[in-house]
């Protein structure tokens, strides 16, 4: 245990109202309903019209968590927001949200560490309460895929939606337990990538031609990577915070696939309903996917004071975090 702790003082998420179904996809392209529930777990996902953009889904999740735990913008020293479907290049989309929210104290900053991004974005925040710099960190995680994703891919198409999720954290008034790894092999950057429209490939006719502004993914390498880090990076956290993972209380994973969930839980031995998933009616948010489902489950009851939980990320980098947390926050 450290001397200070950190902990979850308010939680928020927002998703776009329009449904998506699998059926709606399968109008216009070469899939069903049966395929996607089958290989994936996905029903439906939200998806959000052109008038909105990534940072107004997080300003919507942020008034949430900061509302859950009774505390004001004004008082915010630092927002995280984990993205990588930004509003602009820049500025950073933490930067709009800062002033969305008229937190005028508070320093802003994104977070690019695709669909791990949020367990990146609370390790990075935990850091400044646990060293006493700061006492209230917005960690939002959020994603627009719909915007980069390419609809004639049935291979990616079907797997992504949009949404937003936020924590507000702050120093814990009980001992705590907070935990991070954080961890990257860049060796695997081409198995998921958006190629064109960064320095590498800038923006051109032909770039736009090609869809090279869209999503990329070796589906199957990416499958195998998320099934072994998941059991890995979760063994190896728990064992450095000297914890079995029979003390997990609930882990909220990235909402990737259920077929990933399952074999990961399967190899660990820990029985299904230990991990939330709702990735059946959301998809893969990407950087919203974890505190999204944290939302949901601390609302519906299944989180309590002083459970030990864990969110564990992973995506293109390749990247993966974990972050222990115990709850003490709403
Ligand atoms: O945020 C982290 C990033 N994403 C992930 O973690 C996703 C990881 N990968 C996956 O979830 C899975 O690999 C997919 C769901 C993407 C694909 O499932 P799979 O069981 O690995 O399928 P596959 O790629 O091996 O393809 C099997 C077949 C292929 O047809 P053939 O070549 O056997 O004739 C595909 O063309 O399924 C076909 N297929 C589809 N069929 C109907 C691929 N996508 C679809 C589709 N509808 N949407």
């Amino acid at each position: 245990m450290n001397e200070r702790s950190v902990t979850v003082l308010g939680v928020g998420a927002a998703v776009p109202d329009r449904v998506v179904t699998n059926d709606d996809l399968a109008a216009f392209l070469d899939t069903s309903d049966d395929w996607i529930a089958r290989r994936t777990g996905i029903r439906q996902r939200r998806v959000a019209g052109l008038e909105m953009a990534t940072s107004d889904l997080a300003v919507r999740a942020a008034w949430e968590a900061l509302q859950g735990a009774g505390a004001g913008a004004g008082n915010l020293d630092l927002i995280l927001v984990a993205t990588s479907t930004p509003d602009h290049w820049m500025p950073s989309t933490a930067a709009l949200v800062q002033h969305a929210l008229g937190a005028t104290r508070a320093g802003a900053l994104d977070v690019n560490a695709a669909c791990a991004g949020f367990t990146y974005a609370v390790a990075t925040g935990a850091q400044f309460v646990l060293a006493g710099t700061y006492r209230s960190v917005l960690v939002i995680g959020a994603d627009l895929m719909s915007r980069v994703v390419d609809w004639s891919d049935r291979s990616t198409a079907v797997l992504f939606g949009d949404g937003a999720g936020a924590v507000l954290l702050g120093a814990s008034r009980r001992p705590a337990l907070f935990h991070s790894i954080l961890g990257a092999d860049g060796s695997g950057a081409h198995l998921l990538e958006i190629p064109a429209g960064g320095s590498r490939l800038p923006p051109s006719s032909e770039t736009v031609r090609d869809r090279l502004h869209s999503i990329r993914m070796q589906g199957r390498e990416v499958f195998q990577f998320g099934v072994n880090i998941l059991v890995r990076s979760l063994r190896q956290a728990t064992e450095e915070a000297g914890l079995q993972i029979e003390d997990l209380a609930l882990i909220i994973p990235h909402q990737a696939n259920i077929r990933i969930i399952q074999s990961a839980a399967e190899r660990l031995g820990v029985p299904l309903d230990r991990f939330w998933a709702n990735l059946d009616r959301f998809g893969n948010t990407s950087a919203a996917s974890i505190p999204l489902a944290l939302a949901e489950a601390v609302s519906s009851g299944r989180v309590h004071q002083g459970d030990v939980l864990a969110f564990v990320g992973f995506g293109a980098g390749l990247t993966w975090g974990v972050n222990l947390v115990t709850w003490g926050g709403e």
